[in-house]
């Protein structure tokens, strides 16, 4: 099994797939991290442990250990504040004295086979408890009585872990939690590149590297959501590594809210990552016998480079976070009408979408924003979830038994969280909104935020949204977050717990969206924040596909799907063909060019089918067949990313293969036409020894000559034009 104790020396090993993990609980009863990486043999590899002390600068508590030992220069499972540890610290526990020196002794452990779920918070899980192990931590600050359970779960077929850590105040005194992050990880040594993804609104999951520097370096949010500018994962990689070669760590938050990832070189050139919920705006008040528990962080560890640790991702995500009949069934082809209408639509209209779609072999039609309250642009009605029958010309039930006549499912749009000043739900419940006492109340997209902490508040949305959702035959949920938080205060928490209402709202969203998942389960939901500002793992446990970017840009979006694919597995990214000149950039694509990018996700399509001509029908017939026929590759093979578009700039190029190898989709998008070049793009995955057929050309080739030389590209490629080969084993 993946998790032992050796009892004579206090060592835990954790072994995931392929990654060994250990720490020792040192004669003193301090918590010490001793390895990660690569298998290994050996558990006690204490030799490793740093001897480098600055006996004067470095504090040395009195039950050390004989020689110089220092919270200071050890590696901590779990760093804690104040006593005598300088480097960034997970968690900080203000007593009753308002002192915050916080030092955490081990008390006991227990292993089980399996995994627990995590109260209230979304989590990675296992169906079946031979598919991982969970080893539990219980840690104590005598002073406090602050009792720190870190759980770690390691799965047994990937190099990945999972931790969690839950705070209990077993003294009479209340404590405060000033910080709370889910992990700790000390690695002796420095030389790493950090990777991240920023981004913004039409520009999400944007590819940086940089090499660490001394000192503390931090990505994070504060919005209220992960956002648009940093998705809550972070890699730590030799800096020599590569798609196919080198170490890398993955760090990965399954939480929607305020993020933070802290890396620490200090002056020993060891490096520190601590993630969790940021402690900016956040405190949480414990009273006595009252526990935390933190968002979930996934490690994983590639000793083969970034696509190893990708792929690691996309497998464990796609099994065992996504959950739910959708996380493995085809998901349907849809055509969505916001681009191709936005607000000004009624039923016709969407029949007419319709019609079209259904001769076109398209499986859905999602009607947008605008179908309630009183809402024919952004100023209103977010929050009076009452179908407009004026606007649809009757109850919804006749549009959707008019569309699913037609052979479409039938997918709605939902803003939940939201609550316009100028709704019917205001003027009653003014008060419902997330706002500070005497002051003014900003607004986004002319809206405000509903206090989801309070449970008045879900229970109208769960009950109004019930209503609609069990009027008719709803396939569907596109569930939409178009601004971040301010103002973030509740009217019903007392002063001393206000500093938790960013933490409490994502609480109460999950509870929501665990009601609704509950009560609907055959609904397939996808998440959405203005595109992807909210791309995180939490949403996918809810969502098994999350609306990728508003940016429908095919050449923008091989960028923001690149970016998005090295944690995130394509059938999570939903990824439409829109109209050209694209909405949001005015560049012209083909249709050939937008439909290749697309089918890298959950495809759709997003623009006026009644506007096309007959070539760019024929061809969304094509697309929607080779969709069909590529899906179990696209959605369960391993997914390649060949050639960046970050460092190449001119072209890129991405691969999927199919699980039994025997079968390869290969795209190659041409960004910025080069004059006269000849390209070469090397293939990854395949068997070496098997013979694959270019099955638009008939060409044969070894896997290893795929692979080692090559494809020679034939054609001129100008701005913006692809290539997609399909190619399959000879038999
Ligand atoms: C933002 C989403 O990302 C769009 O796809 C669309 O649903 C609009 N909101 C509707 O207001």
């Amino acid at each position: 099994m993946p998790i032992k104790y050796n009892n004579s020396k206090k060592i835990f090993r954790l072994d995931a797939g392929s990654s060994t993990y250990i720490m020792q609980v040192r004669e003193n009863g301090y918590l010490i991290h001793l390895y990660y990486g690569s298998y290994i043999s050996d558990d006690d590899v204490s030799h490793l442990l740093a001897n480098h002390v600055n006996a004067a600068f470095s504090p040395l508590p009195p039950s050390r250990e004989s020689g110089l030992f220092s919270l200071d220069t050890q590696p901590q499972e779990y760093s804690c504040n104040g006593a005598g540890d300088f480097r960034i610290s997970a968690l900080s526990v203000k007593m009753p004295s308002g002192n915050t020196a916080t030092e955490l002794k081990y008390k006991s452990h227990r292993i089980y086979d399996g995994k627990a779920k995590l109260e209230g918070l979304p989590a990675t899980y296992v169906n079946d408890d031979s598919k991982a192990q969970t080893l539990e931590i219980m840690m104590l600050d005598s002073l406090s009585g602050a009792e720190v359970v870190l759980a770690y779960s390691a799965f047994t077929a990937h190099n990945a872990i999972a931790r969690s850590v839950k705070i209990t105040n077993t003294s009479k005194d209340a404590l405060r939690l000033q910080r709370a992050y889910s992990m700790t990880l000390d690695i002796p040594r420095s030389d790493f590149d950090l990777i991240h993804f920023h981004g913004k609104h039409v520009a999400e999951r944007k590819f940086e590297r940089k090499s660490l520097i001394h000192g503390i370096q931090s990505i994070s949010s504060k919005r209220g959501s992960s956002s648009h500018n940093h998705n809550p994962f972070t890699i730590l990689c030799d800096k020599t590594a590569t798609e196919t070669s080198g170490e890398a760590f993955g760090f990965s938050l399954v939480y929607s809210g305020n993020f933070a990832v802290d890396v620490e070189v200090d002056c020993f050139d060891y490096t520190r990552v601590i993630m969790g919920i940021n402690p900016t705006d956040f405190e949480w008040l414990l009273e006595s016998d009252q526990s935390f528990t933190t968002p979930e962080v996934v490690t994983v560890y590639s000793a083969n480079g970034l696509g190893e640790l990708s792929q690691t991702y996309h497998h464990l995500y796609r099994k065992n976070l996504c959950k739910g009949p959708w996380r493995d069934a085809m998901r349907p082809i849809l055509v969505n009408n916001w681009e191709a209408t936005y607000f000004g639509f009624d039923d016709d209209k969407l029949v007419r979408i319709a019609e079209d779609a259904a001769n076109l072999g398209i499986e859905m039609l999602v009607m947008d924003d605008g179908w309630f309250g009183n809402r024919n642009d952004d100023n209103s009605s977010l929050g009076d979830w009452f179908v407009n029958e004026s606007k649809l010309n009757g109850d919804l039930d006749s549009l959707v038994k008019r569309i699913n006549a037609l052979g479409l499912k039938f997918g709605i749009w939902y803003e939940p969280e939201m609550i316009s000043p100028i709704s019917k739900l205001y003027d009653a419940h003014p008060d419902w909104c997330l706002h500070v006492n005497g002051r003014d109340r900003s607004t986004g997209r002319q809206q405000l935020v509903l206090d989801m902490s309070r449970k008045d508040v879900r229970d109208y949305l769960f009950d109004t949204m019930s209503v609609v959702l069990s009027s008719t035959n709803i396939a569907y949920v596109k569930w939409d977050f178009n601004r971040n938080l301010s103002e973030v205060g509740s009217d019903l928490l007392p002063v001393e717990r206000q500093q938790e209402v960013f933490h409490r709202y994502i609480l109460g969203l999950y509870d929501l969206l665990e009601r609704l998942t509950t009560a609907f389960p055959n609904i397939l939901f996808e998440g959405c924040s203005g595109g992807g500002g909210r791309f995180d793992p939490a949403m996918l446990y809810y969502s098994p596909q999350i609306w990728t970017s508003d940016n429908t840009d095919a050449i923008e979006r091989c960028f923001i799907q690149y970016g998005t694919s090295f944690v995130y597995p394509s059938s999570t990214m939903s990824a439409h063909v829109s109209a050209s000149p694209n909405h949001q950039t005015g560049r012209v694509t083909s249709f050939e060019t937008r439909g290749n990018v697309a089918m890298a996700g959950a495809f759709g399509y997003e623009l006026d089918l009644n506007h096309l001509n007959d070539n760019e029908k024929a061809l969304i017939k094509k697309q929607v067949n080779d969709y069909h026929k590529y899906y179990h590759i696209i959605n369960f093979g391993d997914f390649y990313r060949l050639i960046s578009p970050y460092e190449n700039e001119r072209y890129c190029a991405w691969e999927y293969v199919s699980e039994d190898k025997n079968e390869a989709l290969f795209t190659f998008v041409s960004i910025r036409v080069v004059i006269n070049h000849t390209y070469f793009v090397k293939l990854r995955g395949l068997d070496k020894d098997k013979i694959y057929i270019d099955t638009e050309t008939g060409a044969e080739y070894h896997g290893d000559t795929l692979m080692n030389a090559g494809l020679r590209l034939n054609g001129w490629f100008g701005d913006g034009t692809s290539i997609a080969k399909y190619f399959k084993v000879k038999v």
